[in-house]
């Protein structure tokens, strides 16, 4: 049996986690209950990250000492994972012994082998991030990642040879494109970091005491990202259980590290790295997903902004919200998180579209057949568009969700929902019944039930109830998990005679009554703005200074650019203005190739309201001259650095 081992990021319980949080998670947890139902062993791990100085200062502010802090978090953090039905394997915390152990073990034998030896830092550190930095990656001043102060450290400390194994890396990077994904943030990881050169990394602290010790050398404290990346295999038991009866015999390497894409680095740099000098083989693929931001831009406790998931989940129910969060946002990209939205989907997706197609269902099985399922009889062609829709829908989550194309794959089993509710209009199994056509009609109501059969199969990895709701509603019990994809999705399997047992509307419409939400602009195709820029050009009003000191015109560098599938005018760009990063959706794929444009400096209006592009969040506008069919950016003449006002 082939296995699959999937891991989270281990979280820092400084807080109760929010909506983005749970948006890993619950991505990790369709993966997982996919590959499951693809047949797979899987092992399916999450966990927290508990050292370091961000939480010694948290538990300090509170008054109460470091373990106390996290024990109360950690207890949250479960209980979260529970409501939302998270099917992980194990939880790791890396204030267990069985971590801390295995982390010392693991530091011993790199210092013995001379991977780690003992010299002196200077440098800055950011504590929100945990990260070492170099004056000259500093962005005004500030953590390049998030924007706030960094401090000055000087401390005796040990160090690992990173740069010894660049090569290697760069190397094992080129020869396997699916290592990093999605690729842009491989180019990211080669340009911004690899090709500039890795300097050794500071391992140990001594300057504060929530950590693991360095056992050798008490009065230091390991430095927590690697007290934390190593997490993935301490709790496969490395490397004290890596027999062959282990579950690190078993599981290693992971076939997928799933991490939001500020953590990317860490992960492919830092911790392949710690592993070809263990001289274990790397994870199979490192795969950096986008943010789900406010339209005030990143959620954070200390902005006050952050959407609690157990409220959500109280207020729609547990599938509305993993369905919001699995379908709503390209996976990879960023995404807006708006209640409104959230409704608008289950409005739409799950009220409407799968809701009725149960009701429509079952009321008609009960109504012209007794409630009980008629034997089907020859097939016409109508029914086999059905059917080829239904095995298309089976083909295409698989294909999607080997590429993590989750939402996509959504999208796939609900073209099918759509498809068998234009059925019924089509083969209009009341008319049938009027004619007393019995044995189309039988055919139709089959039909009909086989189609949501499939659809709820279909729906296991994603929804934990919904599927089980429909089964039961169908006269099929109420497991639907446990067929495996391949056969449970086999069109024809349905017991005729069956009887139906209709229930209660599977997701009740919800009422939205706030005003509409101003950050979702109608979705405007480049032409359509093109268009009305040329009209706005014809009148131009003028304008006074102040009016014109409103625009917020800035340097923005591309960090990653990529074309959008689909839309062959757009082109995707991550961009850094300052500390801050950004995603702005642009209509130049016509005139640049993404790797074109990586590295240079753009200009962009920063303060123009967030939009949707072709279902990408566009949160910018960069500038661009055209004439005719030329189009030319505006770049700074001499770089100047991102975050530069322009004016
Ligand atoms: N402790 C480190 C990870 C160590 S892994 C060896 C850490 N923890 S974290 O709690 O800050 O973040 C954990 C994960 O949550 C990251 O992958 C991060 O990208 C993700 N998210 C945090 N906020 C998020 C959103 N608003 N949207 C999507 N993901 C978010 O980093």
């Amino acid at each position: 049996m082939s296995k699959f081992y999937i891991t989270t990021p281990i979280y820092y319980p400084s807080d109760n986690l929010h909506i983005g949080h749970a948006y890993t998670t619950v991505v990790a947890d369709a993966l997982a209950r996919y590959h499951r139902q693809q047949g797979k062993d899987v092992h399916f791990l999450t966990g927290t990250d508990e050292h370091g100085q961000k939480i010694q200062r948290r538990a300090e502010e509170a008054g109460v000492s470091p373990q106390e802090f996290v024990d109360k978090i950690v207890e949250n953090i479960k209980e979260l994972w529970r409501l939302l039905k998270i099917s992980n394997d194990d939880f790791i915390r890396t204030t267990e012994p069985r971590h801390m152990r295995r982390v010392q073990q693991i530091f011993q034998r790199l210092y013995e082998q001379g991977d780690i030896y003992k010299s002196e830092y200077e440098g800055l550190y950011c504590t929100p991030c945990e990260a070492f930095w170099l004056e000259r990656q500093l962005v005004e001043g500030k953590c390049p990642d998030c924007g706030r102060e960094v401090e000055k450290v000087r401390e005796e400390s040990y160090f690992f040879r990173l740069s010894k194994y660049a090569d290697r890396l760069m190397a094992h990077i080129e020869a396997h494109p699916e290592f990093i994904q999605p690729v842009s943030r491989k180019h990211e990881m080669i340009n911004n970091f690899l090709r500039p050169g890795l300097d050794d990394l500071c391992i140990s602290r001594t300057t504060f005491s929530w950590g693991i010790p360095v056992p050798f050398d008490t009065k230091h404290v390991i430095y927590v990202w690697l007290d934390a990346l190593t997490n993935y295999i301490t709790a496969l038991g490395y490397p004290e259980e890596a027999d062959d009866n282990s579950l690190f015999k078993r599981f290693w390497p992971a076939d997928l590290h799933l991490v939001g894409k500020e953590i990317v680095r860490f992960h492919t740099i830092i911790w392949p790295i710690v592993l070809m000098a263990l001289d274990l083989p790397l994870p199979k693929q490192v795969f950096g997903h986008g943010w789900l931001v406010l339209e005030g831009g990143k959620m954070s406790k200390s902005k006050g902004n952050v959407v609690d998931p157990v409220i959500l989940v109280e207020k729609y129910g547990l599938d509305a919200i993993r369905y919001y969060l699995l379908r709503e946002v390209p996976f990879g990209a960023d995404g807006v998180y708006s209640e409104e939205a959230l409704v608008l989907r289950v409005n739409t997706d799950l009220a409407n579209d799968l809701g009725n197609l149960l009701h429509r269902t079952l009321s008609m099985v009960e109504k012209f057949a007794g409630g009980v399922v008629p034997t089907p009889g020859e097939y016409e062609p109508l029914d086999q568009d059905l059917i080829s829709e239904a095995n298309r829908a089976v083909q295409a989550v698989q294909e999607h969700m080997e590429k993590l194309e989750v939402s996509d794959a959504l999208a796939a089993i609900f073209q099918l929902i759509g498809r068998a509710n234009k059925y019924i209009d089509e083969a209009a199994p009341w008319s049938l019944n009027k004619q007393g056509n019995r044995e189309r009609l039988g055919t139709v109501l089959y039909a009909m039930v086989e189609a949501l059969r499939v659809a709820a199969v279909l729906l296991v990895p994603f929804l934990v109830e919904t599927p089980a709701k429909i089964f039961n509603q169908l006269g099929l019990g109420s497991d639907p998990g446990a067929s495996r994809l391949e056969e449970g999705g086999r069109w024809g399997q349905f017991p005729a005679g069956t009887k139906v047992q209709k229930g209660k509307p599977l997701f009740p419409r919800i009422e939205w009554k706030e005003s509409a939400d101003e950050s979702e602009q109608p979705k405007e195709e480049p032409k359509a703005q093109a268009e009305k820029e040329t009209e706005a050009k014809q009148e131009v009003p003028q304008i006074t200074f102040d009016q014109f000191m409103q625009i917020d015109l800035r340097v923005a560098k591309v960090l990653v650019a990529e074309k959008i599938e689909g839309a062959d005018k757009l082109l995707r760009l991550e961009v850094k203005i300052g500390s801050e990063e950004r995603q702005i959706v642009a209509g130049i794929a016509q005139y640049y190739q993404p790797e074109e444009l990586i590295g240079k400096e753009i200009v962009g209006v920063a303060n123009l309201k967030p939009a949707k592009l072709r279902g990408h969040l566009s949160q910018g506008m960069l500038l661009a001259a055209s004439a005719g069919d030329q189009l030319a950016l505006v770049v700074p003449e001499k770089p100047i650095g991102d975050g530069a006002e322009v004016r």
